[in-house]
């Protein structure tokens, strides 16, 4: 708990856009004594958007979501983060948060927690904007481990759960195209089902690190890859045939994002994204939700 710094009082909502993410490298260095797995991964925010909107109330928590199938109340990340920054910023208020869900959730592309990182980024500009940046990833960090790297955005090297963050140097924007097919994953189940680690990562770190500086979109679609597509969950068989679908329809490369069900790949452009996406809209299952789109670079989206 810190003493109430300089407070502004915000009399009209604040919109903060909230972008999704793909894992463009994730290898996992095993099991740690606190039930987590030690990763290394490069995640990138794309350009898909979930919106928030928040404005100050005199003392509850609230929240409204046009999804139906997400809490509202304590169990939602946006609804945890408002409380653990109104705690640490040692004030009263309460706050309405409304969310705008375009992210599929429950799929690989980090949603709940680039909103809960929106949540922070916001409250801190309304009721601690002296609260340093080192103690916002602290609290994020306790939320969930992908919140840190949502409140940086662009390109980074993520450690540890996930938590500790390096910003990668902004190399090039790169064409994107993502795939969800409509099943949920649940992480934990993920993780729990992975083989003992065998071989080292059939891709080097250092090679890929050089790939995603590279800004050559064939480089980074070669080396693209996620240790998680070992899990054996019932979601694999789908990600299978969309990473096949993508690489026979001329993506660069393609893998899965996070723990799945999401799958993306990597284009020589954005025209050819959407072609992509044109054919897996009138070639596969009717309720793939499909994005055709770019990968943000600097800071340009980090911030609303
Ligand atoms: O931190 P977060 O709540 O997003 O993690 C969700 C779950 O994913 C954890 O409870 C854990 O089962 C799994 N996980 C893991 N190792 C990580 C990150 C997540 O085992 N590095």
């Amino acid at each position: 708990m810190r003493p109430p710094s300089r407070i502004v009082t915000v009399k009209h909502p604040i919109a903060i856009r909230c972008p999704a993410k793909v894992n463009l490298y994730l290898d996992l260095k095993g099991k740690r004594d606190d039930g987590y797995h030690e990763i290394r991964t490069v995640m990138q925010t794309v350009d898909l958007y979930d919106e928030i909107i928040i404005k100050e109330s005199p003392r509850e928590i609230s929240m409204e979501c046009d999804h139906a199938g997400l809490p509202t109340d304590e169990r939602n990340l946006c609804w945890r983060a408002a409380d653990a920054l109104r705690h640490a910023a040692g004030v009263q208020r309460g706050v309405r948060i409304h969310l705008v869900k375009r992210i599929p959730i429950a799929a690989g592309l980090g949603g709940g927690s680039s909103d809960a990182a929106g949540v922070l980024r916001g409250l801190r500009e309304m009721w601690a904007p002296d609260m340093s940046s080192r103690e916002l990833d602290e609290i994020a960090a306790k939320i969930g481990s992908d919140i840190p790297f949502f409140l940086h955005g662009g390109t980074a090297f993520c450690t540890g759960r996930g938590e500790t963050v390096r910003a990668l140097p902004d190399a090039a924007a790169y064409a994107v195209i993502v795939v969800t097919p409509p099943i949920a994953v649940a992480t934990p189940e993920v993780y729990a089902s992975l083989d003992p680690l065998g071989a080292p990562p059939p891709v080097r770190e250092e090679d890929f690190l050089r790939a995603v500086a590279s800004g050559d979109p064939r480089k980074l679609g070669q080396e693209l890859y996620n240790r998680l597509e070992a899990n054996r969950g019932r979601h694999m068989g789908e990600v299978k045939k969309l990473k096949l679908f993508l690489m026979g329809h001329g993506a660069l490369g393609a893998s899965m994002s996070g723990s799945g069900p999401s799958v993306f790949g990597i284009t020589k452009n954005l025209d050819e994204a959407q072609r992509i996406g044109r054919a897996i809209r009138k070639e596969t299952g009717a309720g793939n939700f499909v994005h055709a789109g770019m990968t943000n670079i600097a800071a340009a989206d980090r911030m609303r």
